[in-house]
């Protein structure tokens, strides 16, 4: 059983060899330890903020000390926080948030929600904490993993999400009314990034589950995805340092990380478009909502070099935030990196991904970073099953699904291989793309729903679904994976 394990591990987790521990840092007196508490206390100023001022809303107005809802009206941010509290080890605030969600977030609501971002976000988010659950000390019910709140309430935001999918190729649409599904007029999604990572997210939810229809939809998309791979090759997949660490490539993730480092040294922060031949940054697009990605990076990077210039990132990136963005009731989005003026947002991401990499890069000894030499045996309606084992996948949201949990909840173990398949198939589909320098339009497309300026909500759902039909592919309605690795931070030549 650990062997299977183990081989399983070695492919979900995409895992590098990892370096030793205690090269390098110390030498340059970096001290880890008061980075990491550094960390820690960002988190709470901003956690505590957004419980004070803000919850139950979805986000934190930092300037404003107030709350607004933005991308539903699920207290995105608590949702998204959830298993960074287990990682920052609070295990109290955990359980309270857990029954606060149980009784206050009702899915059943007249919100026209994103997709995709509800699917990284919430589906994720609960997923994830539904599986910590039980090394967060919740008193989890028979039946658990297989069964349990968080999951109930995965299941009926995914269930929500069903209705996108029912278009001729499976390609979901980009919004769906979570009371009455697809809006007549919706068109379907052309932007064909960030449809793959549905699987991880719905396959997991079919395995705990036992209901196969998350899964057949989302390998349906991916399949319509594996057919139009020329169309994405030429105008979504990008190799971000992230990307390239986990497909082992150490070197060239290494030298490209380094290029991004630079940019970010001279900014503060990392501007959502570059221009290289001018050094500066692209007109409307000098912002930096504290996105997690170069952060990211540093953090998958560090455990497979020990390179202390990627800890020198995380110093850095601790240092600016709290400098520029930092402000009486939280962090603040950076609406212009020139000037460092603020916007008044904090995405939820924030607490979800950027301060979880942080603290992981800081943290070696967290239990994220598990190498297998503990684990858990539980015992489930099928029979005994190993958990939290590493290896954790992280979704697009930064949310670690414990994969060793797909084998907990059924049978028929054949069907996880085929998972599987699919898996590698994917990640090789995005190992064959090359790296595009060179964007033929710098503005505008992909992120509008991102701008800092956008008001939130309906009004930013219109404006996408605008742009999506007049801008055709290069307009992604909602933040993906790829694209997120491609447009955010995007590095590229202005030809024009
Ligand atoms: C856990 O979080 C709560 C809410 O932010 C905080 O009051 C408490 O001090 C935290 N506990 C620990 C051990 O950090
Ligand atoms: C959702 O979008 C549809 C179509 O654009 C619109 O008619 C409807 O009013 C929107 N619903 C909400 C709650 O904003
Ligand atoms: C890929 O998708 C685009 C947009 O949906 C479509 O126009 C195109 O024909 C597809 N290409 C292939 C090879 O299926």
């Amino acid at each position: 059983m650990l062997r299977s394990l183990g081989s399983f591990l070695c492919l979900w987790a995409l895992r590098l060899t990892e370096a030793p521990a205690g090269s390098g840092a110390a030498a340059r007196g970096l001290d880890v330890a008061s980075y990491r508490e550094r960390v820690r206390a960002m988190f709470y100023h901003a956690y505590e903020h957004y419980l004070e001022s803000a919850f139950p809303y979805d986000e934190l107005r930092p300037l404003t000390c107030d709350g607004q809802d933005t991308w539903g009206s699920f207290s995105l941010t608590l949702i998204d926080a959830l298993d960074t509290l287990l990682i920052l080890g609070n295990v109290s605030e955990f359980q309270r948030v857990v029954n606060v969600l149980q009784e206050g977030v009702d899915f059943d609501i007249d919100v026209n929600a994103s997709v995709f971002e509800t699917n990284i976000r919430v589906v994720g988010g609960l997923l994830s904490a539904h599986l910590l659950s039980k090394k967060a000390g919740v008193a989890v019910e028979a039946g658990w993993p297989c069964s349990g709140p968080l999951l109930r309430m995965a299941e009926e935001a995914a269930r929500k999400l069903l209705p996108a999918f029912q278009t001729p190729t499976g390609m979901p649409y980009g919004t769906v009314n979570l009371l009455h599904g697809v809006n007549p007029g919706e068109t379907p999604v052309t932007c064909t990034a960030g449809i793959g990572t549905f699987i991880v997210e719905f396959a997991t939810l079919s395995h705990l589950t036992g209901d196969p229809v998350f899964e057949d939809v989302a390998r349906k998309a991916l399949k319509a995805l594996w057919k139009n791979r020329s169309d994405i090759g030429l105008v979504n997949v990008a190799l971000f340092p992230l990307s390239q660490s986990l497909i082992g490539d150490v070197d060239n993730a290494m030298r490209t990380f380094l290029n991004y480092y630079t940019v970010w040294k001279q900014f503060g922060g990392l501007p959502e478009f570059y221009n290289i031949p001018q050094g500066y940054t692209v007109d409307k697009r000098e912002g930096y909502p504290l996105r997690p990605e170069l952060i990211e990076s540093a953090m998958y990077l560090y455990r497979a070099t020990r390179d202390p210039t990627l800890l020198e990132l995380g110093r850095d990136a601790v240092e600016s935030i709290e400098k520029i963005s930092k402000v009486d009731c939280g962090f603040a989005t950076i609406k212009d990196l020139r000037d460092h003026r603020l916007d008044n947002r904090m995405e939820s991401f924030f607490l979800a991904e950027t301060v979880k990499y942080l603290y992981l890069l800081f943290d070696p000894d967290n239990f994220i970073h598990n190498d297998g030499s503990v684990f858990d045996v539980v015992i489930t309606p099928y029979g005994e099953c190993v958990l939290n084992a590493g290896g954790y996948v992280f979704n697009t949201e930064a949310h670690p699904i414990d994969p060793a949990a797909l084998h907990c909840c059924r049978k028929r173990k054949e069907e996880q291989w085929e998972v599987e398949d699919l898996m590698r198939e994917f990640y090789s589909l995005k190992k064959n793309k090359k790296f595009p320098l060179k964007r033929t339009s710098g503005h505008g497309e992909g992120e509008s729903a991102k701008d800092p300026e956008d008001a939130p909500s309906e009004k930013s759902g219109e404006k996408r679904n605008t742009k999506k039909s007049t801008h055709s592919l290069l307009s992604c309605p909602s933040q993906s994976f790829n694209s997120k690795l491609a447009v955010l931070g995007q590095v590229f030549l202005d030809n024009t």
